[in-house]
């Protein structure tokens, strides 16, 4: 079996730079394969000038010669991903059967899913997640609950997805009804409206497990994109503030359906600061001038959602568990340009919590927890146009050293800047990064 195929993995909260890897990679690989999450990703890929944010569609798509796969382990809105073709359509790129696939086993995100995450958000008020509203939470509950899901598959056989739709339309108007006074949904405009989706979807809906399968025999290189980011895992974050599927290295091979062996090099984003939309515990935010500094000058504001996002400190101690978890073999270490300027710069080392030092990392831990920092000096001139390590200056130097140290991963790549050319290659062992 090919140990040549990779996965490209968050290891914070999101938004880490997983597009601009996946990018720079796609072009030495086949496929590009989502495997996790749904149009909650906002995925920002830079080429010549132009800026593409991707959300159902894997980032191979701006690559001649890419299948790209949208994995049984997504959920998949079908309004969504037509809205976002059409859109690469206009801007040149062009999207067929021929380098898109799309599980027919995916589940599908329906009306009464967008529809609950807003309605339980806003009745949970200062409680909410802080969800991106996708309805991603409600459509991976279906999967889970079986007799109320729609999947891929049934958008092409309309007498079918409208019997489905009929039942679970009914049973969610009255839960509606009920539980929130909502109004009721018309259960035959939306069998009509998906049953279209499903003609337009047509001879892209495919078994793709049985497609990546045969690509392995075949020995034909994958990509796995990930989304979200390892803390955001529904297993392994920060529970109950995280997203509701399997958004590490561990999720690969049931999002994709293939063996975990087929899962080679992981490389693990890491963003040189850290940030975080939504609710929930982060140690080493900070909510004051140097927060809001980085939100600025790292342009931290949701790619899919607008809003803005909680910046801090790097955590390597939360760092060293996600990377763990996924088995990290390198780190793509982000936006290093963004810490220009600072006077000094502090990374959380480990963390203390009630007045002891705690020995091992869980994400249970970060509510309650007070971080210790090592304090590293900055650095004053523009790194952006540094295309090599030594051209570094040396506190950044310093800097990358001492995170790759206290994650105990080397460092492959460093990005310092949005656009393709802006990556220093340093220690990369990955094909394609080089
Ligand atoms: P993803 O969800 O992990 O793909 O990340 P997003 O696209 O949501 O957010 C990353 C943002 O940072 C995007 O706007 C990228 O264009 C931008 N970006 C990526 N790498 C760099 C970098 O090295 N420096 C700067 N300044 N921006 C970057
Ligand atoms: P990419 O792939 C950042 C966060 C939401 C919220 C929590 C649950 O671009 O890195 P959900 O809508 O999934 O139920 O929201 O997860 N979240 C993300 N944050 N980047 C993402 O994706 C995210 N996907 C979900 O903000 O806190
Ligand atoms: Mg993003």
């Amino acid at each position: 079996m090919s140990t040549e195929n990779v996965a490209v993995i968050g290891l914070q909260w999101g938004d880490e730079g997983k597009g601009k890897v996946v990018d720079a990679l796609a072009k030495a690989c086949r496929y590009v394969v989502r495997f996790c999450g749904g149009a909650n990703a906002g995925h920002t890929v830079n080429v010549a000038g132009e800026r593409f944010a991707l959300h159902l569609i894997p980032c191979g798509i701006l690559h001649e010669d890419v299948c790209n796969v949208v994995g049984n382990g997504v959920v998949f809105d079908p309004v969504v991903a037509l809205e976002e073709i059409r859109g690469l359509r206009e801007r040149g790129v062009s999207i067929g059967p021929e380098n898109l696939a799309v599980s027919q086993a995916a589940h599908v995100v329906m009306p009464w899913h967008k529809l609950q995450d807003t309605l339980s958000e806003r009745s949970l008020g200062r409680g909410k997640i802080g969800t991106t509203a996708r309805g991603i939470g409600p459509c991976y509950a279906d999967k889970a609950n079986r007799s109320t899901a729609i999947r891929v598959g049934d958008l092409a056989q309309p007498d079918v997805l409208r019997e489905k739709v009929l039942h679970v339309a009914d049973i969610r108007n009255r839960i509606f009804a009920a539980v929130y006074g909502a109004e009721p949904m018309d259960a035959e405009e939306v069998s009509e409206e998906y049953a279209e989706c499903g003609r337009q979807l047509a001879g892209m809906i495919r078994d793709t497990g049985r497609m990546l399968r045969r690509a392995i025999h075949r020995r034909e290189r994958i990509l796995f994109e990930g989304g979200q980011g390892s803390m955001l895992d529904i297993d392994h974050g920060t529970y109950p503030f995280v997203t509701s599927s399997s958004v590490t290295a561990c999720g690969v091979p049931s999002g994709a359906g293939v063996p975990p062996a087929a899962v080679g090099q992981v490389v693990g984003v890491v963003k040189a600061y850290c940030s975080r939309v939504g609710s929930g515990p982060f140690p080493t935010e900070q909510a004051n001038p140097i927060g809001d500094r980085l939100r600025e000058r790292g342009r931290e504001y949701g790619t899919t959602t607008g809003r803005p996002r909680r910046c801090g400190w790097l955590d390597t101690f939360a760092l060293r568990y996600t990377a763990d978890l996924s088995g990290v073999t390198e780190l793509a270490l982000s936006l290093l340009d963004v810490l220009t300027g600072l006077e000094e710069l502090k990374v959380c080392t480990g963390y203390r919590v009630a007045g002891r030092a705690a020995d091992a990392f869980a994400p249970d831990l970060m509510a309650d927890a007070e971080c210790t920092y090592q304090t590293l000096p900055g650095w004053q001139r523009s790194v952006s146009d540094c295309r090599a390590f030594d051209e570094l200056p040396a506190e950044a130097q310093q800097y990358v050293r001492c995170v790759s140290e206290l994650v105990g991963r080397p460092v492959g790549v460093i990005s310092v800047g949005p656009d393709r050319q802006q990556t220093i290659v340093y220690q990369t062992k990955v094909r394609g990064l080089a």
